[in-house]
């Protein structure tokens, strides 16, 4: 059997960008690399969680050891995680589109002499949202991720209060930090109890610290 802090415990986390499609061969992406998600996983299986890593498209390889559902659209996404539950924790660390293609056409779009295309957009489900929110069945942790570029605390605060989550691990994105892409990152996680903000450290120590913060509030709760 695991060993670990977080031995018995099964935890999803969201990882990578989502593709949203305009047609079978084009789709809107964005730039996330999923190293954070991947990260994480890995922190979370190594302290004997069983990990659900549910990942949009990325280049990032999946550590060994969890099970991987992958995933395109943030549609497949959240269908992904309400499959995945019930866990003890879900971490949501994907990019998740905020919008699709209202309607992806099933053929490919052509060059025409009529004009060019004009794509509709819908509104993406809020993953992090609706699971934060559930009446019933809602896991007893439940952490969302902030990349802003400006007065991240306040954001970042309002992010969780609005998304009903419990903790918030906001980061500063602006290129200048070089965060986006690098293998450093520098948190503030939001939680209850305030803002507390992380000196600069790398990836995979963030993601350890984590984990262990995740394991000890799950170990206080029961
Ligand atoms: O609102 P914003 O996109 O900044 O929120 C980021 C957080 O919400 C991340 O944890 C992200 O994984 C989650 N999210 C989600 N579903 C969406 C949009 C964001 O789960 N459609």
């Amino acid at each position: 059997a695991p060993q670990g802090s977080l031995a018995g415990r099964r935890i999803l986390v969201t990882s990578g960008p989502t593709h949203e499609p305009i047609d079978p061969v084009r789709y809107i992406a964005n730039r996330s690399s999923g190293a954070q998600g991947t990260a994480l996983a890995r922190a979370l299986r190594d302290q004997g969680a069983e990990v659900v890593f549910i990942t949009g498209p990325a280049d990032i390889r999946p550590p060994e050891g969890v099970e991987v559902v992958a995933v395109q659209s943030a549609l497949e996404m959240e269908a992904a995680v309400q499959a995945a539950l019930p866990v003890d924790a879900g971490v949501f660390a994907a990019a998740v589109a905020d919008w699709r293609v209202a309607s992806a056409s099933d053929r490919k779009l052509k060059k025409s002499k009529d004009g060019l295309p004009v794509l509709e957009f819908a509104e993406n489900p809020d993953i992090l949202k609706t699971v934060s929110r559930m009446a019933q069945g809602r896991p007893p942790l439940v952490v969302g991720f902030a990349a802003e570029t400006n007065d991240v605390v306040e954001n970042a605060t309002a992010k969780r209060l609005r998304k009903g989550c419990d903790w918030i691990v906001a980061n500063d994105v602006s290129p200048a930090t070089g965060i986006m892409g690098g293998d450093e990152n520098a948190v503030i996680l939001i939680s209850d109890q305030g803002a507390e903000e992380w000196p600069r450290m790398g990836k995979a120590e963030v993601a350890t610290r984590l984990a262990a913060r995740i394991a000890t509030t799950l170990n206080s709760k029961s």
